[in-house]
């Protein structure tokens, strides 16, 4: 296998304080540029693997790399920092700031990495750039983030992820309320995005019907041992 991206290693978490849920991941290795859908019934802890991997939750026990960086030896504000300059995140419920506009959304990670600013000569250019090859219109570019329709709002998500040029994406069913058509012409430009740029991306959705479009699918029952 080619340098992994992201690697876990007997991982364990437990949510316990709502719900009791309890997982162990053995192993799970995702190579440098792959794209990896991941799939899995409601409940089944998708987002609760992707916030592991992005360092919002700590493991109890086990490892996880990023990038051969050990995410358990990090202080919060370096981990903060690490996942700014290699993360682009699309979250299931998006986050966009609701009264900032598309261009601020989509700059937003530039303020928090230098890294990810060092690669953009011209924030403002690099916004319209990214909205363009994304079919987000000239008109919605000025808008508050909180009056756009979902499907544009899941546009802004994307292009905030892939500013910059981050090594990994890691999307939440960012195609949950998209109709079919919609889907499909979403899922052809953000994948035109990253294999331009040779990001990796892991992308959790409950539909295997799009896994052509990957090169790897795993069905988080595969991966995750429910210990309760
Ligand atoms: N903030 C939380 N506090 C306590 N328990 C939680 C929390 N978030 C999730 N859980 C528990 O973890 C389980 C898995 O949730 P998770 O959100 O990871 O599932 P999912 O596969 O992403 O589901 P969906 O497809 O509906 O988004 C839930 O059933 C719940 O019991
Ligand atoms: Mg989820």
């Amino acid at each position: 296998m080619n340098e992994e991206t992201i690697h876990l290693d007997s991982v364990r978490f437990y949510w316990s304080k709502v719900a009791d849920f309890k997982i162990y991941i053995p192993k799970l290795e995702i190579g440098r540029g792959e794209k990896v859908l991941l799939l899995g019934e409601s409940g089944s802890g998708k987002t609760t693997l992707l916030s592991l991997i992005c360092g919002f939750l700590s493991p109890i026990s086990g490892d996880i790399f990023l990038n051969e960086q050990k995410l358990n030896d990090l202080k919060a504000n370096k981990k903060d920092q690490f996942r700014s300059d290699n993360i682009g995140i699309i979250f299931q419920q998006f986050n966009l700031l609701p009264y900032a506009n598309v261009i601020d959304n989509i700059t937003l990670p530039l303020y928090f990495s230098k890294n990810r600013d060092s690669r953009v000569k011209n924030h403002r250019e690099a916004a319209l750039n990214l909205c363009r090859s994304l079919q987000l219109s000239e008109s919605t570019i000025a808008m508050q983030a909180n009056k756009l329709s979902v499907g544009q709002q899941q546009r802004v998500a994307v292009a905030r992820a892939l500013i910059g040029n981050p090594s990994l994406i890691i999307a939440d069913e960012p195609t949950s309320s998209l109709d079919a058509s919609t889907q499909k012409k979403f899922l052809d430009l953000m994948f035109r995005q990253i294999e331009e740029h040779k990001s990796t991306l892991l992308m959790v959705s409950h539909d295997s019907s799009i896994s052509n479009y990957f090169d790897r699918t795993i069905n988080i029952k595969d991966i995750l041992v429910r210990e309760n």
